[in-house]
């Protein structure tokens, strides 16, 4: 039986829905590791050492919540930290796709590795980090997307980067 699970992600910004999914992960496993990629395609609006404070303080620093950065390949982490079980949400039909395409593609690399899949609480169903992104460079309001220290830095970060309307 397996009592730990590896949660991966950008969370550039860590959203309610990653803050949900965790708590979830956490009634299901003993150890919750989240795994924060250090280099995501997009141009990150955090830092990686952002990214890593703004889940411990969003989790109330949670000894069972480890938090920890990760770069290269999502098997090499996996098999490094002892074969944890991987924690996904999916949050709409069309998730499915792109996270069963990784799956198997993951396990075509390490036989070993396993992935449960949990929906997010249906308050969440619309909330991605790139739109939450958007609107905050955009100089909208992402209190209600995002946990209150995130959004704290997200406007400070963003506070002098409000559109010009011409
Ligand atoms: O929630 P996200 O930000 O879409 O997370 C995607 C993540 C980090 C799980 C994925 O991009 C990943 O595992 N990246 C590491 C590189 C890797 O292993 N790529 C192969 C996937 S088939």
């Amino acid at each position: 039986m397996k009592n730990k699970a590896l949660y991966p992600g950008s969370f550039d910004p860590l959203t309610n829905g990653h803050v949900d999914l965790i708590r979830r992960g956490l009634s299901m496993f003993d150890q919750v590791a989240v795994g924060v990629l250090k280099n995501p395609s997009k141009r990150p609006l955090f830092s990686l050492k952002e990214r890593v404070e703004m889940v411990k303080e969003a989790m109330g620093h949670n000894p069972r919540v480890r938090v920890l950065a990760f770069d290269g390949l999502l098997v090499d982490l996996v098999r490094d930290m002892g074969d944890p079980v991987v924690l996904r949400g999916l949050r709409v039909v069309s998730d499915f796709e792109y996270e069963f395409q990784m799956a198997l593609m993951n396990r075509k690399m390490n036989p070993g590795y396993e992935v449960v899949f949990m929906m997010p609480d249906e308050r969440y169903t619309y909330l991605s980090s790139s739109m939450v992104r958007q609107v905050a460079l955009l100089g909208g309001s992402v209190r209600n997307f995002v946990p209150p220290l995130v959004a704290k830095r997200i406007e400070k970060k963003t506070k002098t980067k409000k559109p010009v309307h011409a």
